[in-house]
Formats: structure tokens, sequence, C-alpha cells
């Protein structure tokens, strides 16, 4: 099968839902009649007053009450026809997408499927006009489910009916863990770990073995393939309750995707989930949704469509029932973690901004010469850039002076952030060392004339940081204007058509190599304010703090975008081990970056913003020539931008990441890498971050590790499976036990909100 189509994605909805989310019509005989659709008004009246009714304080109602309101929503086909018409040129800039239809024999092996992304397009819009979709929900999730079965965290189409108006999920969070760190590790639901490991339950927990009468491991790996990421182990590892997750509170993927963190939030878990355990019991949960809107006076799926095409349509703004303005509580529900130590993590010794990095040290004799930086983001908000950069530089300080030898950075639960923070980082621990950091763009006729036109202007002024030409200094920090990056030999362009300089691989044409200048004097403008370390005010930063073989990383999978750019510094040039912890359960070597390893996103926003600059930077004597081309006639519809989730932008990926010395032009998020030791999870790792960096210590530096490598495949045949956990082994653990275990129930409530600060984001 070379990729998947349509028809087989759909098919994997059954799995998650009693009803097939898609019903095709057999007999379609008007392409346009919502007939079916238009009588089924009960659905959303039924939501409508579960949201109202006395003590629901949550905006919560049974996840099937909420499905059938919104499948009730009859479908626009004339809006639906624009929106895939007007989406086709932002599509042109997403680069992997001849990789995605034609990926090398190992990714299909190992990572994911092939996926011919503009087939599916195709596919789409034949189903519209055959009039295949039952509604407005059928069409989104469709488009929903073809962009995310790319598993590129920063390729992603949510439209409203899909993310603005019930997220899903399931009351009960779960763990995967090996009792002792050596057994085969098992599902447990994640209350009944807090009670073994802080001894409040008389019963000993069980594991679940089977979740809707089938094999839980098979029901979860295939619910897994929902999640962002593209590796299977990273995916299968954010089904779970994490401590470095929940650290980030609601920007993070929550208790995990079982439970409606993250991209699980998006998808109709069923009405209801049946949970088997070993000793023979079972329990059934109703499933939830989480209402996103002020459902006063939607009484009907026309009533909820109103709010679709409230921008496009006179409905929508004559209507006045619906109340658009009072968005209820969807941040409220966030845990608190802001203040002191996140739930499960020691005292900070170094503090950075929103818990976003912290450096820790680990309390205990044994490791006396560990230090620890905690980094679950590189930062989306331009506030916390200055403070993040000192973090790492203060903390290093400090760790040398106490006398710290040795350091591991935990990246778990990192989604990205800017760009030049993971350059950063790296220079800190390594300044002696240039990073290679080679990116290229899909070569396509827009982004060829916005270099044309960006770089005329531009390259008429001066390159300065103190400009009152702003415009203009707008256009010189992005990569259309040639002088703002280096070539492969980190050398200068002379010119837009030697960067553009387009080339053929896997049959799709690609930009040539561009590295950035980390000297550029306008590269503060790209770095969120910060200056890279070892240039400028900050070159006499030239001490490297640790030895390679003293730094480890620690990777929960969760590593995307900016995390892998910082990852691939630190392992191919900076030699640094990776540990990658939990995976599937099994004894095979994992991966350690389970996320995007594309190094650049921009949403369509942003896209348009380039494309309709590119036409009013022309000189006069060009401007019809602008006007009249893809730039002028593409890139100003406003529907993609307006029909899409208020809580997540559409986004391409725009930048290949590629491996020193590869001539092959294959990108970096079509490589399979292992890490260097693989280590389970287990229960005490859930409620203590400490004990996954003391593991971790143990097998670098203290010759006792438990890396799955280590013991295979000798003891293969012996290995255990854990079914049960006994009294947690570690006894009482300490005088506000009742504190932290309660702390650790609280972030039961915290929902994902919005991922977009998690994504690598740079102007380009
Ligand atoms: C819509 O379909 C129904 C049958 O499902 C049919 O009775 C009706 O005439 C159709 N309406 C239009 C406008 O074609
Ligand atoms: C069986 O295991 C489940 C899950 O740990 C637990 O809730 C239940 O109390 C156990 N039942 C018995 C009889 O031990
Ligand atoms: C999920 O399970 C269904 C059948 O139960 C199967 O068709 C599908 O391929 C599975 N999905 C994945 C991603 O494994
Ligand atoms: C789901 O659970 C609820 C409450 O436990 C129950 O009323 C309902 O019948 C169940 N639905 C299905 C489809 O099993
Ligand atoms: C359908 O969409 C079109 C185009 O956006 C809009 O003009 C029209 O009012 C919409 N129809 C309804 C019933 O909302
Ligand atoms: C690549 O560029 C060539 C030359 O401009 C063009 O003919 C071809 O259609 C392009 N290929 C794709 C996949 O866009
Ligand atoms: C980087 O950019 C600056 C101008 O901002 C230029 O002076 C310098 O030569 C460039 N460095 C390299 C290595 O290209
Ligand atoms: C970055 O360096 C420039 C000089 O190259 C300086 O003007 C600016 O203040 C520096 N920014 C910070 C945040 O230190
Ligand atoms: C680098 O220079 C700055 C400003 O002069 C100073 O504050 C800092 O301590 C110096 N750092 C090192 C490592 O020399």
């Amino acid at each position: 099968m070379r990729y998947t189509p349509l028809s087989v994605l759909i098919g994997l909805l059954s799995v998650t839902s009693a009803n097939p989310i898609l019903h095709p019509r057999t007999t379609p005989t008007n392409t346009n009649n919502n007939t079916a659709t238009t009588s089924n008004t009960a659905p959303c009246a039924a939501v409508s007053s579960a949201y109202f009714a006395p003590g629901n304080h949550d905006s919560t109602v049974p996840a099937q009450m909420a499905y059938d309101c919104i499948k009730s929503v009859p479908l626009n086909v004339t809006a639906a026809k624009s929106l895939m018409r007007e989406m086709r040129p932002y599509i042109n800039w997403q680069t992997t997408i001849a990789f995605l239809k034609n990926p090398p024999a190992e990714y299909v092996e190992k990572i994911q499927h092939p996926v011919d992304i503009l087939a599916g397009l195709d596919e789409i819009e034949a189903l519209i006009d055959s009039g295949a979709f039952f509604g407005e929900y059928d069409f989104g999730f469709a488009l929903y489910r073809l962009i995310q079965s790319a598993h590129d965290g920063h390729f992603s189409i949510i439209l409203d009916s899909v993310g603005d108006i019930f997220n899903f999920g399931r009351t009960v969070p779960l763990v995967s863990v090996s009792e002792d760190g050596l057994k085969l590790p098992a599902v447990f639901a994640y209350a009944d770990v807090l009670g073994q490991q802080f001894n409040t339950i008389s019963y000993t927990p069980s594991a679940v073995v089977q979740i809707d009468g089938q094999d839980a491991a098979t029901w979860l790996e295939n619910w897994s393939q929902w999640g962002i990421l593209q590796d299977r182990d990273a995916l299968y590892n954010n089904i779970f309750y994490e401590l470095a997750q929940v650290s980030l509170g609601s920007s993070g993927t929550g208790t995990g995707t079982f439970s409606g963190g993250g991209r699980g939030r998006w998808v109709f878990p069923g009405a209801n989930t049946t949970l088997t355990f070993a000793n023979g019991t079972s329990q059934t949960i109703e499933n939830y949704a989480h209402v996103l809107i002020n459902m006063n006076g939607i009484d009907s799926g026309e009533k909820l469509q109103q709010y679709f095409n409230y921008f496009g349509s006179d409905a929508g703004n004559a209507g006045g029932e619906v109340n658009l303005h009072a968005v209820p509580d969807v941040k409220a529900a966030a845990a608190a973690t802001g203040s002191g130590s996140p739930p499960g993590y020691p005292p900070i010794i170094v503090a950075g901004p929103s818990n976003l990095i912290n450096g820790y040290y680990i309390d205990s004799p044994d490791y006396n010469d560990v230090a620890v930086l905690s980094v679950p983001n590189f930062v989306g908000d331009a506030d916390y850039e200055i403070a993040f950069q000192a973090t790492t530089r203060n903390f290093v300080a400090k760790a040398l002076a106490d006398g710290k030898t040795k350091l591991i950075i935990d990246v778990s639960a990192n989604g990205g952030g800017t760009v030049m923070q993971g350059y950063d980082l790296f220079k800190q621990l390594f300044p002696s060392i240039l990073p290679y950091g080679a990116t290229r763009w899909r070569a396509h006729e827009a982004a060829d004339l916005i270099g044309q036109s960006y770089s005329a202007a531009a390259s008429q002024y001066p390159r300065e940081l103190n400009t009152i030409q702003f415009y203009i200094q707008a256009m010189q920090s992005t990569y259309f204007d040639y002088e703002s990056d280096d070539n492969v030999d980190y050398k200068p362009f002379t010119s837009w058509p030697e960067k553009y300089a387009p080339r053929v691989y896997n049959g799709d044409n690609f930009t040539g190599i561009a590295r950035y200048n980390l000297s550029d004097v306008l590269i503060s403008i790209n770095s969120g304010g910060i200056n890279i370390t070892g240039y400028g005010p900050l070159a006499n930063y030239t001490k490297q703090p640790f030895k390679a073989d003293n730094v480890i990383i620690v990777y929960d999978g969760y590593c995307a975008s900016t995390c892998s750019i910082f990852s691939e510094f630190m392992r191919q040039q900076g030699g640094v081990k990776a540990f990658a912890m939990g995976g599937r359960p099994n004894m095979s070597p994992i991966q350690a970056v389970g996320g995007v390893k594309g190094v650049n996103n921009l949403d369509w926003e942003s896209i348009q913003e380039l494309a309709q600059l590119g036409v009013r930077a022309a000189s006069p004597e060009e401007k019809q020539r602008y006007e009249n081309s893809v730039l002028g006639l593409d890139y100003n519809a406003y529907g993609p931008l307006i029909r899409t989730s208020s809580y997540s932008s559409p986004g391409c990926n725009v930048r290949d990441g590629l491996r020193e010395g590869d001539d092959s032009g294959t990108p970096l998020q079509f490589r399979y890498e292992e890490a260097d030791c693989r280590l389970y999870y287990t229960p005490e790792m859930t409620v203590d971050v400490t004990a996954i960096w003391k593991a971790a210590a143990d097998a670098q530096w203290g010759g006792k590790g438990k890396c799955v490598r280590d013991w295979w495949p000798w003891s293969k045949e012996k290995r255990e499976v854990t079914t049960t956990l006994g009294r947690s082994r570690l006894g009482k653990r300490g005088a506000d036990d009742a504190k932290v275990m309660e702390e650790l129930l609280k972030t039961f409530a915290i929902r994902t909100d919005n991922q977009l600060t998690g994504d690598g984001f740079m102007k380009p």
C-alpha cells in the first residue's frame, strides 16, 4: 500500500465509537440535500439543558449527548467547498508532502504509514460533492483526520466543528509502569498507583488487562495513534499521566490522551469505557464532553451552525440568541501549578519562568555530584525569553560552584518553542561548537516571489538593529531577504536566486540549504530578544562547563520541534547520550525524539502576511506583476483563518531539518534513531520525578543501570509481566505525604487548553 486512502482512515474511527463517524448515504440523490439532519433538533437541546442543570459546575455533559449534538449540525456545502479551495495555497508550504507520500522504507516499517495528503484533499472534495458527509462535523473530522495522519506536530487543520464546541475526555487517567523497572510494564489506573505509593488503600492494585473487551495494550496502541507525535513508543507514553506534562498546566497534554489531554480531546471516545482488571473485576465509566461555548439558546444543530458561519453569514450576526462572548472556564480548570515546585518535583534550586525551565538537585548522598536541568518547553511567550536563557546561565554557575560535575537535562514533555533558545542552550553547554542546523524550504512559486520581492526591497537599506524603517527590518529578518542566512558552508549568500536554488528530492522541489547566521545583527528580532551565547555581548562565554560524558538527556518521547533541534546538536555534535523512558510493553530499543523534527512551523495567518507584504513591497514598475501572480491572487481569503478553531491556528511545517553529511536530502523527520538507553517507568516515577533522574544517573554513572538493552536478550524468556503492585517499596514516604497526594489528585482537573505555545515558532 503506497498510501493510506481516506476510506481506510475512516475505518479506524469505528474502534472508538459505536457509530461510525461517517455515514455515507447509500443513495446520494441530491448534492445539497441535508433534510435528513434538519429534523434532528433534540440532541443540542439536551446538551443545553444539561449544561445549565444546577450542580453542573464544570460545564461537562455526557460524551454521547455532545457527539449527537455536534453531528446534527448540517453541512454548509458552499462554505465547505470554498474552504477546501482557499486552503490549497497554504498546503504548498508544507515541506513533507512528497516524503509523506513516499517515505523511506524504515519510516514505514518502524514509524508511520505513508499518506498522500493531496489525494486525500481531492477525496474530501469529492465526498462533499457526492453528498456523503452527514454534516459539518463529519466534514471537519475527515479533514482533521487526514492532516493528523501525517503525524507532524507542525501540520494541523482543526476546524471550528472539531475544536471549538466540545472537548472529549475520560475521567480515569492511566499510567504504564514496571513494578521494579525490570518486569515488562503494565497499565494501571493512576489513582490506584497513588493509593499504593502513599499507602492509602487496602486492596492490591491490579493491572488493566482489557479495555472495552480488547487486550489493553492493543487497544491503547490503537488509541495512541490519535496523538500528535510520529513515534509509536512516544505516542504510547503520551496516553498516560506524566508529571512533566502536568507541570506545564493547561499548555501541556494534561493527564494524557486517554483521559482527553492533548489531541485526545478532539476524538469522540464513545459513550462509555469499560476497564477489566487482572483480578477479574471490571468497571464501566461514562465518558464526558467539556462544553467550550455558552449553550444559551442553542437548541438545535442549526442554531449551532450559526457559530461556524458567524463571520461569514448574516444569520450569525443577526441571530442575537447565541452569546459568542461568554466562553466559560476553558482555562479556569487548570490546576495552580505556578507557585513553587510543580507536583512531584523537588525544591527548585534556580527557578526559571513559569516552570518552563528549572534547575534542581537530587536530595540524596548518592547523587551529590548531579545537577538536573528540567526543560519541558523552549518558550512561546515573549515575556519569558530573557529569563529562560538566564536560568541555564545562573544554574550552571551555581551547580559548578556547589561541586556538581554531572548534568542531567530532562526534556520530557518538551514540544518545542523559540528556535534560538534551542541553539542557545546548546551553545551554553558546548561554546566551542558551531551548530550545524541545515534547513531548507519547499520551493514553489509563492516562496520564490516573496524572496524576490523582499530581497529587492530589503537590500536597499543597511542591516541594522536600530532603525526607523521597521517595515524594512521586518523583511530583513525573514528568510526571504537573501542576506539573512548563511549557506551550507556558513558563508553569506550573494543573491536571492543563489539562496533559492531549487533542487529535486523525492520528486519534489526544495530550496538550497540555509543555516542561521548566529552573529547576525538582527538575530534578536528572531530570538524573542536574546543574543546567542558565544556571540555579540555574550562572546566571552567560551568555557565548556561539563564534559560530554558527564551530560545526559532524558526523554519521554514527547520531544518536538525546537527540542529536536537541540537534541540533534547535543547528540550529533556534542556526543551526549540519550535516555528514553517508557514505551510500549516490549523489550525492543526505542527512539528518544518522538515528535516533529521539522525545524520551523508557520501558521497560515503569518503565511498570508508574508504573501501580502510581498505584493506591497514590490517596486512601482513590478507591482502589476506581483498583483497578477499567485501572491496577489491566492492569499486574500480569510475563510481558512476564520473557520479554524480559535484554540489552535492552522499551520504547516515550513522548514526541514537535515543531517550533516547526509546527501540524500531526507528530512530528519523521516529518519529512525534509537536512544542509547531505554528505561521503563516505575510506580515511584509517576509520583516523584527524582526516581527518573536517579535511574538515569545509575545507568550512566552508577554501573547499576536497568537499560533494557543491558539485560536483553539473554533473559528474554524469563521476562515477567507486571500484574499487580505490592505495597510501595519505599514504605511511608515522608511527613507531607498527604499534601503531595492531594496536590497530585488536584491535577486530574487539568484540561489541555492551547498547545500553540509548545510548538517551535519563529518568523522565518
Ligand atoms: C431530500 O431527500 C429526501 C429523501 O431523503 C427527498 O424526499 C427530498 O425530496 C429531497 N429534497 C430535495 C430538495 O431534493
Ligand atoms: C481489583 O483491582 C481493581 C483495580 O486495581 C480494584 O479497584 C479492585 O478493588 C480489586 N478488587 C479486588 C476484589 O481486589
Ligand atoms: C485500530 O484497530 C482497528 C480494528 O480494531 C484497525 O482496523 C486499525 O488498523 C487500528 N489502528 C491502528 C492505527 O493500529
Ligand atoms: C453508559 O453508561 C451509562 C451510565 O453508567 C449508562 O446509563 C448507559 O446505558 C451506558 N451506555 C452504553 C452505550 O453502554
Ligand atoms: C453558508 O455559507 C455561505 C458562505 O460562507 C454563507 O453565505 C451562507 O449564509 C451560509 N449558509 C448558512 C445556512 O449558514
Ligand atoms: C518542480 O519544478 C519544476 C520546474 O519549475 C516544475 O515543472 C514542477 O512541476 C515542480 N514540481 C512540483 C512537484 O511542484
Ligand atoms: C552574519 O551577519 C552579519 C551582519 O548582520 C555579517 O556581518 C556577518 O558576516 C555574517 N556572518 C557570517 C558568518 O555570514
Ligand atoms: C544583544 O546585543 C545587542 C548588540 O549586538 C545589544 O544592543 C542588545 O542590547 C543585546 N540584547 C540583550 C538582551 O542583551
Ligand atoms: C561576560 O561579560 C559580562 C559583561 O561584561 C559579565 O557580566 C559576565 O560575567 C562575563 N561572563 C564570563 C563567563 O566571563
